[in-house]
């Protein structure tokens, strides 16, 4: 295994673009590209507050997480049938090819839609049929993975289970995102529960603003196999240890953390002290149509901005595909094609 593979500095932004990856953190409502979302809105008769697509991408200046969360979810209003959520999950999957995205574990929130009278079923169909076509014609492996929005009710949450019952065997797993301060994972036990004796994977966003207490309650209530963000990690040495010792993977979204001010910039990131900790820390998009970035964007800013090395890169796609839900089959195919681009990389 090329645990530290030896590469010339100046070709490791290449490096970076060809190293086969896995991206576990990306909420499909986050792809929307203002351009798409104007082209729904009018496919579809919805009515927009912004004049056009650039006054809708000037609007994308925030300053936490709320502030982001409204327009997100003001964005995802158009979306009306299951062509267009074909269409936006087709655009995003064809996006992470280029990128060598491998293997996309990719976060859709029902409750926005159904809120609104989009039937579950139009939903899923919608996506899952995009991820069977994209692995079909390009070779992407794609899953789904279901989150339940924290800041509605754990009620709520049974419900929108419920609804997609029917459709179990078109997604992978569970996970939690929206409103993180003041929801905190415990909230949803019970559900979390019911989804682990279904045997789904479960996944939690937990310290991308909320403090590490909220780690270790994805950890014990929700019994999580993975933390999303969970930058705030580093505050809690016990914590550190535990994630380290467990391999629980942490999503990092370098360009996203930026953009939402968790750090001030990206060179005061701590996604290398993260690594160099021991934890298994994975690079990933969140929302990539509106944090200005999609997966290699990230990679390359982050290492730009932090002047990591290729054995961080070697690092982050292993551990990208070692958290991965895939079979491990593929795993190991996956790493057989990292060992080669690095081969093709390395100075001799
Ligand atoms: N939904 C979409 N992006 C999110 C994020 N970064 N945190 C919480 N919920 C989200
Ligand atoms: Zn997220």
């Amino acid at each position: 295994m090329l645990a530290s593979p030896s590469v010339d500095p100046a070709r490791l932004p290449a490096l970076l673009q060809a190293m086969p990856k896995a991206e576990l953190h990306i909420h499909i409502e986050g792809s929307l590209e203002p351009e798409l979302i104007f082209q729904l809105a009018e496919r579809n008769g919805v009515r927009l507050p912004y004049a056009s697509v650039e006054a809708l991408r000037s609007a994308y200046a925030f300053s936490n997480l709320q502030s982001f969360l409204d327009i997100y979810y003001a964005g995802a209003s158009v979306l009306l049938t299951e062509q267009d959520f074909y269409d936006m999950a087709r655009a995003y999957l064809r996006r992470a090819v280029r990128d060598k995205v491998v293997r996309a574990e990719i976060f859709f929130d029902p409750q926005t839609h159904t809120a609104r009278g989009v039937s579950m079923e139009t939903v899923i169909r919608g996506l899952h049929r995009a991820c069977e076509d994209a692995q079909r014609e390009w070779g992407i492996s794609a899953a789904l993975i279901l989150c339940f929005l924290r800041h509605l009710s754990e009620e709520d949450a049974f419900a929108t289970l419920e609804q997609a019952l029917p459709f179990q065997g078109q997604f992978i797993g569970v996970g939690l995102d929206s409103s993180e301060l003041g929801h905190p994972p415990e909230k949803f036990e019970r559900v979390f529960a019911r989804c682990r004796a279904l045997g789904l994977h479960r996944v939690a966003h937990a310290g991308e603003e909320g403090p590490p207490a909220y780690i270790w309650s994805a950890l014990d209530a929700l019994q999580v196999e993975r933390i999303d963000h969970g930058v705030q990690a580093l505050k809690d040495e016990a914590l550190v240890a535990r994630l380290a010792r467990e391999r629980v993977a942490l999503t990092v979204c370098p360009l996203s953390n930026q953009k939402l001010c968790v750090f001030p910039d990206l060179a005061q990131h701590n996604l290398r002290a993260l690594l160099d900790a021991g934890l298994c820390a994975t690079v990933n998009s969140d929302d990539p149509a509106y944090f200005g970035g999609y997966i290699n964007d990230n990679f390359l800013q982050v290492f730009a901005a932090t002047g990591m090395t290729a054995a961080h890169a070697w690092q982050l796609a292993s551990n990208s595909f070692e958290a991965s839900f895939a079979p491990e089959a593929d795993k190991r195919a996956w790493m057989a094609r990292l060992e080669s681009v690095f081969s093709d990389y390395s100075a001799l």
